[in-house]
């Protein structure tokens, strides 16, 4: 099993599930001394680098490692939270290549993302555009305080998003998660869209 554990941007940051984590799998492996920084006093990790122009034949390397490790328990630390521009997601994709049925894990971090928001007391309230400078396509739709999960999946569609999940009360009483959109939802539901 592979883990991709958020440790967000410094020490302080650390969730007690990350924590958690590293504490019990077999191997934990860092993408760099940033990451090693953050872990060293909880625990020793392996540092994988991904140097310019060699990260793509190290990705798959590591990805044929795991894949061949899969019976064992495997922490990949990443700076901030894995969801957000990481290694981890060329990782991920490569270890599916092998392994489509490979058992992944995502434990979020604190994101340079949400800090720097924190930081600069930037609040979002309707829309905000997450992007590296290309601009390119949005690619994720993230939608909160979502009633009405089948019209939006409607108007979302029209945007060219094709594949819908519906997260209603995570970690409480009543919690479902739906990949076919439900009519009616609660008001502590996410929807996240994909194309
Ligand atoms: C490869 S992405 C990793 C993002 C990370 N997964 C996250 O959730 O924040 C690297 C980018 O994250 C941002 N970043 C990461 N750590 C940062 C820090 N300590 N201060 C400012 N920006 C940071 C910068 O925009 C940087 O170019």
């Amino acid at each position: 099993m592979l883990y991709g554990v958020g440790i967000g941007l410094t020490k302080e940051h650390l969730t007690l599930e990350a924590i958690k984590v590293i504490k019990k799998v077999d191997e934990v492996i860092v993408p760099g001394k940033m990451a090693y920084e953050i872990i060293k006093d909880i625990r020793e990790p392996r540092i994988v680098e991904f140097l310019m122009g060699k990260s793509e034949e190290v990705v798959k390397n590591l990805a044929m490692e795991i894949a061949s490790r899969l019976n064992e328990e495997i922490a990949f630390c990443c700076i901030g939270d894995p969801v957000f521009y990481s290694t981890f997601h060329h990782l991920v994709d490569e270890l599916r290549n092998i392994k489509p049925d490979a058992e992944i894990r995502i434990i979020p971090g604190i994101s340079s993302i949400s800090t720097a928001m924190a930081l600069t007391e930037t609040f979002v309230s309707n829309s905000a555009i997450i992007s590296t400078p290309d601009f390119s396509e949005t690619e994720v739709a993230v939608i909160l305080k979502v009633k009405n999960p089948k019209d939006v999946e409607k108007k979302l569609r029209e945007k060219g998003f094709k594949k819908f999940f519906l997260l209603e009360k995570m970690f409480m009483e009543g919690e479902a998660f739906y990949e076919e959109m439900p009519e009616n939802s609660s008001y502590f539901s996410v929807l996240v869209a994909r194309r």
